[in-house]
Order: C-alpha cells, then sequence, then structure tokens
C-alpha cells in the first residue's frame, strides 16, 4: 500500500494522543501535520499537547492551531476528570523538543495543504468539527479535492447507545453540532467512525500491560498517558480497560474491510434536548425526507472486527507488521 497522506485534527486527549502514536508507527501513513481544536482541554492546552506529541513521535511534522470555541457557541469546560488537569492524563510533559507552530490557523493549514496535495489528502478528524468547517466556509472549493474526511464522532444507536454526555449527543459533535452538520452536507467523502463501534472496542487491562511490556517507549508511552482514562472508565462504567475512540478512525484508515458500514445522508441536531444528535436516513429506505435527500451520502460504521482492530494497533505498536 502506498502511503496515505493525513492531517489529524484533534484535541490531545489521552485517546487522541494513543491513536497519534498509532499513526506516527504505521508505515502506511504520512503525517503532513496536526491541527489542534478545543475539546478535550482548552485551544492553549490541545496545542501544546499536539506540539508535544509531534515533536516526540513525528519531528518534523508541523502543529497550526486551531479553534479556541465552537462555531456558534461559548467554549466548553476541560474534561479534567477524563483527561486529567493537563489533558493527558497528568502524565510530565518535557518542555522539549516541541514541534513548531505553523503561523497559520488550522483552517488556513487545512487548505493550503488540500491545495497543495489535490486528491491525496485524508483528514482524520478526532474532536469537534469546527477547524473542518471553517475551512469549507473560507475555501469551499477544497471539498472535491480531499481524498476523505474520517470523524470520530457521533452515534446512531446500533446498540441502544447515542450518546455519552447526554442519551442522545457523543461529545465530538455536541462540541460543535453546527460545524458537524455542515461538515456532513459538504461534497466530500464522509466516513463516521462513532460509538456503534467505537464502545465495542475495549482495550482491556490485560492488552495495556501488553504494550508496555512490549511496546518499547512507545508502548510505554501508551500505558503511562492511559492511567488516569482508565481510571475514569473503571469508575465511570465499571469497565476494566478503555474505549477506544480515536484510534478506531485510524483504523478506518488503514484497514476499512474491518468495518461494516451503511451509507445514507446525515443530519445533526442543532438545537433542542437531543441537540448534537447525529441521524442517517439510509440510502435503502424509500420513503423522501427532504431534510436529508438534497445531501450527500456519508459511510456510517455500524460494526466492527473488534481482534483485527487491536491486533493491527498491538503489532504497529510493537513493530510486528
Ligand atoms: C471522543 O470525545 C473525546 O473525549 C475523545 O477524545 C474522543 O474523541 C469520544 O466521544
Ligand atoms: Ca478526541
Amino acid at each position: 500500500m502506498s502511503k496515505q497522506k493525513v492531517i489529524y485534527d484533534t484535541d490531545p486527549g489521552v485517546d487522541d494522543a494513543m491513536a497519534l502514536v498509532f499513526q506516527a508507527l504505521h508505515p502506511d501513513i504520512e503525517l503532513l501535520g496536526l491541527t489542534s481544536v478545543f475539546g478535550n482541554a482548552t485551544i492553549e492546552t490541545t496545542t501544546r499537547n499536539a506540539r508535544f506529541l509531534a515533536g516526540r513521535f513525528v519531528p518534523g511534522v508541523p502543529v497550526a492551531q486551531g479553534a479556541a470555541a465552537p462555531l456558534k457557541r461559548a467554549a466548553p469546560e476541560p474534561l479534567a476528570w477524563i483527561h486529567g488537569d493537563n489533558g493527558l492524563g497528568n502524565i510530565a510533559i518535557e518542555a522539549a523538543p516541541e514541534a513548531a507552530l505553523d503561523a497559520r490557523p488550522a483552517h488556513r493549514f487545512i487548505i493550503d495543504t488540500v491545495r497543495a496535495h489535490p486528491g491525496e489528502v485524508t483528514l482524520i478528524a478526532v474532536g469537534p468539527l469546527t477547524n473542518l468547517a471553517l475551512a469549507l466556509a473560507d475555501d469551499p472549493q477544497i471539498a472535491p479535492l480531499v481524498k476523505q474526511v474520517v470523524i470520530m464522532g457521533g452515534a446512531f444507536g446500533t446498540d441502544g447507545v447515542l450518546g455519552n454526555v447526554t442519551p442522545a449527543a457523543e461529545a465530538n459533535i455536541l462540541g460543535d453540532p453546527d460545524a458537524a452538520d455542515i461538515v456532513f452536507g459538504a461534497p466530500w467523502p464522509v466516513a463516521i467512525v462513532g460509538l456503534d463501534v467505537t464502545q465495542r472496542t475495549i482495550m482491556s487491562q490485560d492488552y495495556l500491560a501488553s504494550l508496555r511490556d512490549r511496546g518499547g517507549a512507545a508502548g510505554r508511552f501508551v500505558w503511562d498517558v492511559s492511567r488516569h482514562y482508565e481510571a475514569f472508565h473503571e469508575q465511570s462504567a465499571q469497565l476494566k480497560g478503555i474505549y477506544v475512540h480515536d484510534s478506531s478512525a485510524v483504523t478506518y484508515v488503514l484497514a476499512p474491510h474491518l468495518y461494516t458500514t451503511r451509507s445514507g445522508p446525515v443530519r445533526v441536531l442543532t438545537d433542542g434536548i437531543a441537540v448534537g444528535q447525529t441521524i442517517q436516513k439510509p440510502s435503502t429506505m424509500p420513503v423522501p425526507a427532504p431534510d436529508w435527500d438534497s445531501r450527500p451520502d456519508s459511510t456510517v460504521c455500524l460494526d466492527v472486527d473488534v481482534p483485527g482492530m487491536l491486533a493491527l494497533y498491538e503489532r504497529t505498536i510493537c513493530g510486528t507488521l
């Protein structure tokens, strides 16, 4: 497989960091840049974390700072009880070497990079979708120039689960529902990797310990960064392990055959008690639905080969691909 050019739009975030290590070590991914966004922590914290992660795992790859708040709403509070006070599970963050901070805002970095590589760039977006919506607003013509947009976000109820922040909404979509509805309506190929598959994919405590023992410095980092996150899962969901959210979006890029998908346009509710809910009209559904019918199809992940996903991550971290 030839290398896939990727811009990683991220709000690190413990699972964002685990997904960055995955991309850094997989030989089929060429990271062109990281773009930060508010979400798991403030934009100052997520940008600092993105620079730390890029500097450590993909030296030479730049970071561009993105949105501090959603398009139309106030910035949310940092999720310290999930991702730690520093957004990275309270691990020590060394001061150097940090990745260079690109002078452009994230959405301009995305536009310029897509235009420099037409048809080649995959956007992996694992935070609120504000930077992508700003890129579309600034330069709508980039949409058909993007190879694909792979998003961790949303939930479509296959296990009866529609959200992890409210009964109806997943965190990244609720982070900026207006942006998400714009992104799902743009003429670029979108794949959505939501809670339907990310909450089925669990890294157990034994699995993480094995990465620690067999994965060298990267495995040790994945272990260290996930201690606080694992405690959160045990406390909140009585889970002896962690859900695999953002690394599932990376897996979809590398091995889409591991996912069972459904095609059809997706809308996001932007107000009311179910704000942030994602609703797909399956393309097989015959009844008219004007609020969906004028929009492009998205690919929604409904099921996943869990052992296949976990094996791909493990082999990447342990260098046994
Ligand atoms: C998503 O929300 C964030 O807290 C995680 O980093 C992940 O991207 C899961 O709902
Ligand atoms: Ca994230």
